[in-house]
């Protein structure tokens, strides 16, 4: 052996065993074994550029794939829990953590504010409240009137009068509404999912036809007392159409009609009071292309486009049709807008028969244009495909550079808010969309994150904006826009956690240098009156890092309540894939630039141990979705005891299956196309299921799913952690999931029950695997 190579194992053998030595030996294989779980002999083929030819992949665990009541999937997840108790009984104090978390959770949580002025009624406020310690929101409707008599004590009452309960959907509490929208006749529509699915089922009653528990007779899906319009299989494209009563919506296609699990959409019109069996489809399903589609329409009822995408970068081709002409069938004459999917689309809103929308057309950072809708064009065609025309599109809003126009919404005649992407944070500006010029930016005075952006449309001039911080909960602000322009803006709400003090709290942005040299911004939070920068502290280190998203700064009940009551330090990590310097970024980690994310996410936690912010083996590595799938791949390609334990929560750590499910070629644009040779070599360099390495020890890790995840099947979760304890049977380091059967994939803390018992399990873990105590 090479005396270096020799020298640099012997090091790194000694690291391992001091550390290994420093650890409390909280996990013994000899008194918890793993459970035995089958393998099976399955392999998939893939080809590979690299190995110039096709690569056969082994997948032992395969049969874990199966429904999650199946007898033998059942006996798998009874085994794990069982295992995961048994670790979880050490944690002597679970009751009191699990208290101090519910306490985080116990404050009114007020949501969606809208003002809405419909056509026949007078302008009105509608919000949800989920009251301190219920699990399911309860709907409000409010007079100007009496919001502005709320505002003067801080809605220390939900002010006026309950129009539909949550908790009167289904009698098990499953059901919960996940959208709405208002006719401006005064109807409401609802879309309802059961236990947090992503396809769900629209429902109708008006906004009279109060559905509380001082009204209800019966339970029926829907909920009693609503009209009698049910339209399943919805994914959530809506939009109201008041020249015809009804509206468009948009269904994923019925699996059993597709060749390839990544079913697609159509675009179908509903009627009130028809039955849904009698729905028009105006947009036939594209099943080679895949697509999925999203509408709109203009408030004068003229114009219906539709724009349809297979991945998640939006690319998507777009079509418009106008209804003024033309009865509404599935044979109506069609003119393309843009015709074939090399430009993302979103729309902004049609105004004086343009159509402005969201494009990034030389514009990665995305500008907004518009096209003059002229139906001289439009003819009749078997499919929209055949439509080849393109609109010649005119700039309205440029591009700013590292800076993303990352969503719009509707308001005020012709105006519309843009949330931009700056620094890390979300930044809301108001444009006037037919001179493009810009109106004000808004400002909150606070590092925290945009939850929320709601406005009813052009025929609104208030919208409201939901921020939050990592130790604040929501606070609304309200933005009014006069006649003569004028912006002005208030703070209509703010929400307060019991026995926390925000102001105790500083933020402080900072940077770290990644493998490549590139700076990545991350932020930290801690309690201003702890010891700073003694090198013995936890970190609970935060990412995302995919779709140019943010998760800076946000408000997590777990976290905050961490926060409160360890001595530590809270960090959001500016990975790229994700969008803290605009698209630029987001692209320099995405597809087959993933290593990029994973190096980030490693060069903080390194030089937060360095900086003395964090001690060496406790950062904690903490992750979502694609954020728990890169919690993983970073606990197994850094050196070892660069992490002290991962929180990865709904992971899809068997990519591979993910891309054979419901949405998988959905997830092409931002990891890559496993059919392809050359994304695939890159996908198998970090998908973790496939990059086990028995030779190098696994963090402790707590893998969480839910039963009803319909974006990332739990099997993720069940076949990595078979594989990793069958490769690690003697692991000193627990490696355990948690499975909650009843919750699904973008919602995991919505329910306070399931969030306290899912906070309540990571912060016991996080305790017996650091070694850490809580403050008192
Ligand atoms: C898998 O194949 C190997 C050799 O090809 C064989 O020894 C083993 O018994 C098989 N296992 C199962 C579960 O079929
Ligand atoms: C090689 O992999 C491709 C892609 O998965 C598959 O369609 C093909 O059947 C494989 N070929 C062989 C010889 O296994
Ligand atoms: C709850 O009830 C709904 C019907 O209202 C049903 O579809 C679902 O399976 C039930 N869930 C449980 C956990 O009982
Ligand atoms: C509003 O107008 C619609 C018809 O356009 C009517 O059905 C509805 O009852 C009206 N609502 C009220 C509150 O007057
Ligand atoms: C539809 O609504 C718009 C504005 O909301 C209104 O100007 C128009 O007259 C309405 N059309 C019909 C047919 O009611
Ligand atoms: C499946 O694919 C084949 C070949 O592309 C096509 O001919 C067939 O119509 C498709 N079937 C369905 C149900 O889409
Ligand atoms: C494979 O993917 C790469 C991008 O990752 C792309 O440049 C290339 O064109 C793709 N190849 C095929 C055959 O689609
Ligand atoms: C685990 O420990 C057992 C018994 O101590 C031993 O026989 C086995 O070889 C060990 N396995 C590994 C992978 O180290």
């Amino acid at each position: 052996m090479n005396k270096t190579i020799f020298l640099i194992f012997l090091v790194a053998q000694l690291v391992h065993f001091v550390a290994g030595w420093n650890k409390l030996p909280y996990w013994s294989t000899k008194e918890t074994p793993f459970p035995n779980v089958r393998r099976v002999n399955k392999t998939w083929s893939y080809r590979s550029a690299k190995a110039n030819g096709n690569v056969t992949l082994k997948d032992p665990y395969f049969w874990l794939e199966e429904p999650i009541d199946t007898p033998e999937v059942k006996q798998f997840i009874d085994s794990e829990l069982s295992l995961t108790e048994k670790y979880m009984a050490k944690c002597k104090n679970y009751n009191a953590i699990s208290q101090s978390i519910r306490d985080v959770y116990d404050y009114d949580e007020y949501g969606k504010i809208y003002y809405g002025s419909l056509r026949n009624r007078s302008s009105f406020y509608t919000y949800t409240l989920r009251l301190a310690n219920e699990n399911l929101r309860t709907f409000y409707i409010a007079s100007p009137e009496e919001i502005e008599a709320a505002k003067q004590n801080n809605f220390a009452k939900p002010p006026g009068k309950k129009f539909l309960s949550e908790s009167l959907l289904s009698e098990n509490g499953t059901a919960t509404i996940k959208q709405f929208a208002y006719s401006d006749t005064g109807l409401f529509v609802y879309y309802v999912v059961e236990t947090d699915a992503y396809v769900g089922t629209w429902y109708v009653r008006t906004l009279d036809s109060v559905l509380t528990s001082e009204t209800t007779k019966k339970i029926v899906p829907g909920g009693d007392g609503r009209m009698s319009d049910v339209i399943p299989s919805c994914d959530g494209g809506f939009s109201w159409n008041n020249v015809t009563s009804g509206f468009f919506y948009s269904q994923i296609n019925d699996p059993r009609t597709s060749n390839t699990t990544d079913v697609g959409s159509k675009i179908r019109f509903h009627k009130i009071g028809t039955p849904y069996e009698k729905d028009i489809t105006i947009v036939q399903p594209d099943t080679d292309a895949g697509n999925y589609w999203s509408v709109d329409t203009s408030d004068d009822g003229k114009w219906l486009v539709v724009w349809g995408y297979s991945s998640a970068d939006s690319h998507a081709v777009a079509y418009a049709t106008c209804l003024a002409d033309q009865e509404l069938s599935e044979k109506m004459k069609w003119f393309s807008v843009s015709p074939s999917n090399d430009y993302m689309h979103d729309s902004v809103g049609i105004l004086d028969d343009y159509w402005y929308f969201k494009i990034d057309k030389d514009a990665i950072d995305h500008k907004v244009v518009k096209v003059k809708l002229d139906a001289s064009k439009a003819r009749q065609v078997s499919k929209l495909r055949d439509l080849t025309d393109r609109l010649p599109m005119i700039e309205v809003i440029p591009t700013r550079r590292n800076s993303d126009l990352y969503f719009t919404s509707p308001i005020a005649k012709n105006k519309a808010a843009f949330v931009y992407t700056e620094k890390g944070q979300y930044v809301v500006y108001i444009f006037e969309l037919s001179t493009g010029k810009q109106l004000q930016k808004l400002q909150t005075g606070q590092d925290g994150n945009l939850n929320g952006v709601y406005s009813t449309g052009f025929g609104s001039d208030v919208l409201i904006l939901k921020y939050s911080t990592t130790v604040s909960p929501f606070t609304f602000h309200r933005i009014k826009i006069d006649q003569s322009d004028k912006v002005t803006q208030d703070t209509l709400l703010i929400t307060k956690v019991k026995n926390s003090n925000p102001e105790d709290y500083i933020t402080e942005a900072l940077s770290a240098t990644s493998a490549d040299g590139t700076k990545v911004p991350y932020f930290i939070i801690y309690n201003k009156k702890q010891k700073k920068r003694t090198g013995t502290l936890p970190c609970w280190l935060h990412f995302y890092g995919f779709y140019g998203f943010l998760e800076n700064l946000n408000w997590e009940e777990k976290i905050a309540s961490w926060l409160f009551n360890y001595e530590g330090v809270v960090a959001f990590a500016g990975v790229r894939g994700g969008g803290d310097n605009g698209q630029e970024w987001h692209l320099a980690g995405a597809r087959n630039n993933r290593q990029k994310t994973w190096d980030d996410i490693i060069a903080v936690a390194q030089e937060m141990v360095k900086q003395k912010i964090c001690a060496p083996d406790k950062v904690i590595a903490h992750g979502s979705s694609g954020g728990g799938l890169a919690a993983t791949v970073a606990a197994q390609k850094a050196p070892v005891n660069t992490f002290g334990a991962i929180l990865a929560d709904s992971a899809p750590v068997d990519w591979l299956s993910l891309t054979r499910s419901f949405a998988g070629s959905f997830q092409i644009s931002e990891f890559g196309d496993p059919y392809n040779s050359t994304d695939f070599d890159q996908i198998i360099s970090w998908d973790p299921y496939l990059n086990v390495n028995p030779k190098k020890p696994m963090p402790p890790i707590l893998l969480t799913t839910g039963g009803t995840d319909d974006i990332v099947s739990a099997s993720n979760t069940f076949k990595f952690l078979a594989l990793i304890q069958y490769s690690y049977p003697n692991s000193t380091n627990p490696l355990l999931m948690q499975f909650l059967s009843q919750t699904g994939h973008n919602t995991l803390t919505n329910n306070v029950d399931i969030g306290v018992n899912l906070a309540a399990h990571q912060h016991c873990f996080l305790q017996l695997a650091l070694g850490i105590q809580r403050r008192n």
